[in-house]
């Protein structure tokens, strides 16, 4: 989706013009992918607009940072204010939102120990990630032929930009096969992740999805859907999962920020069971754009308001 072009980014700190949000074609995040983001939403309910996850979200920002040794400058309370202070400054009800720590201007060595730490958060309207029919019709996905990120490679808990050349990989030979979107398997041929979304299958009632150690990003959406099926009485387990489950799951969804809940009606054009969204998955996502449209309590406190 396009950019409008117009609106206030947050620089270190300033808010500037969209296009005067510039940075220099020597820094260092341009060459060497040294730089870590989020992507939250932000949603209109009746009490006024709210992002979705933002603590969640912002403490994976700086767990992102720590772990490539990056020391942003601004804390956990200074971010959350900045991204608020972001959104309301830009007027919209309801956005993407996407904070970025990133190694600077400074010397081209591969070392990013000589370029600052800089930090820069805006926002865009984004509608359905997956297109405006996928969260009812379901998507339609292959398994890549690219795996994730072997551990102790690239590591998978950080939300890294080097990490989406990867993902790059994933969705561009997806996108050219005509599937809308890639599954990725780990380095051992485990179920791993979307491109740019966690998994979720069904099987006989139960509700599974990948642990961590099978090269996903800890998604912060993942974690509320987990909540989500447990108060609706589902059992749920994190185990590794054979890319062969996919073709005999009854049900098959994709979580993330920009996916939210989004059905897979088919892997590799063997339809996933009766190949419409099936009974757990609509329960699960009913109650999630319940959630964050503000028509059921926010029990959990995950919506921060405005
Ligand atoms: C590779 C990858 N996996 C999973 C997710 C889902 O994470 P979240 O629910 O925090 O958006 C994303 C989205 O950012 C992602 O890029």
């Amino acid at each position: 989706m396009g950019f409008s072009g117009t609106g206030k980014i947050w620089m270190n700190g300033t808010l500037v013009e969209w296009q005067d949000a510039k940075i220099h074609i020597a820094s260092h995040v341009i060459h060497y992918g040294s730089g870590v983001f989020e992507g939250a939403r932000c949603y209109e309910t009746p009490k006024g607009s709210a992002v979705l996850g933002l603590q969640a979200h912002l403490k994976r920002l700086l767990a992102s940072a720590k772990i490539y040794r990056m020391d942003p400058p601004y804390d956990l309370a200074q971010l959350t204010t900045a991204v608020l202070e972001t959104i309301r400054a830009n007027g919209f009800k309801a956005c993407y939102i996407r904070p970025l720590v990133y190694r600077g201007y400074g010397a081209l060595g591969v070392n990013p120990f000589t370029c600052p730490v800089d930090v820069a958060i805006f926002v865009w309207p984004w509608g359905a990630y997956l297109g405006p029919e996928a969260l009812e019709r379901g998507v339609s996905v292959c398994v890549s032929s690219w795996n994730r990120m072997a551990p102790n490679t690239l590591p998978s808990l950080a939300k890294c930009c080097g990490n989406y050349a990867n993902s790059q990989l994933i969705r561009v030979e997806a996108d050219l096969a005509g599937y809308d979107e890639g599954i990725a398997l780990d380095a051992s041929g485990y179920v791993s992740e979307g491109s740019g979304e966690n998994i979720f299958v069904v099987r006989d009632g139960i509700l599974l999805t990948p642990p961590l150690s099978a090269s996903i990003l800890p998604g912060i959406t993942r974690t509320i859907v987990i909540a989500i099926a447990k108060e609706l009485g589902y059992p749920v387990r994190e185990e590794m999962i054979p890319r062969e489950m996919l073709y005999l799951a009854d049900e098959l969804f994709f979580t993330g920020t920009a996916a939210e809940v989004t059905p897979i009606r088919s892997v590799d054009k063997i339809e996933v069971g009766t190949g419409r969204r099936g009974p757990m998955t609509t329960a699960i996502q009913g109650r999630f754009l319940q959630m964050v449209s503000g028509e059921i309590p926010d029990e959990h406190g995950w919506l921060t308001y405005l």
